[in-house]
């Protein structure tokens, strides 16, 4: 059922640092950083030959990524994406097979500007897993 792996999200404190880090030391193409209130965090985006690496920072009150950054001071992998044809057919077949999808359960528009869910990290071995619709 999953496709592509869409891309790695990296919680940091520091956008500025992050980028610099991408940017210059390791030598990728990165995005100019997008705020995203209704996520609550601001996004930059690595672009690499054959996936994504998203920066987030933490952005508002009550950011969902804030609690993540207290228990993980120098940033940590927050969450991987996977790609899914069908989003709802997706959410279905996990839910029937016993797995959480987090919040109301329906697909809200994510980063790329396309539907995504996120499902529960206990039943992923410790990985918080988004699925993007292709
Ligand atoms: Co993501």
């Amino acid at each position: 059922m999953i496709g592509r792996l869409n891309h790695v999200a990296i919680a940091v404190r520091s956008l500025e640092a992050g980028v610099r880090t991408y940017r210059d030391t390791l030598g990728a193409k990165v995005s100019a950083p997008l705020p995203q209130p209704e996520h609550g965090v601001t996004v930059v985006f690595v672009e690499l030959p054959n996936t994504k690496i998203e920066l987030l920072e933490p952005l508002g009150e009550g950011s969902p990524i804030a609690k993540f950054l207290e228990r993980n001071a120098d940033g940590g992998i927050h969450h991987v994406c996977y790609e899914v044809d069908d989003i709802i057919a997706a959410r279905d077949r996990l839910k029937a097979e016993g797995a959480r999808v987090l919040g109301d359960g329906e697909p809200r528009i994510g980063a790329h500007g396309k539907p995504v869910l996120f499902l529960h990290p206990k039943d992923f071995f410790g990985t918080l897993v988004e699925l993007e619709q292709a």
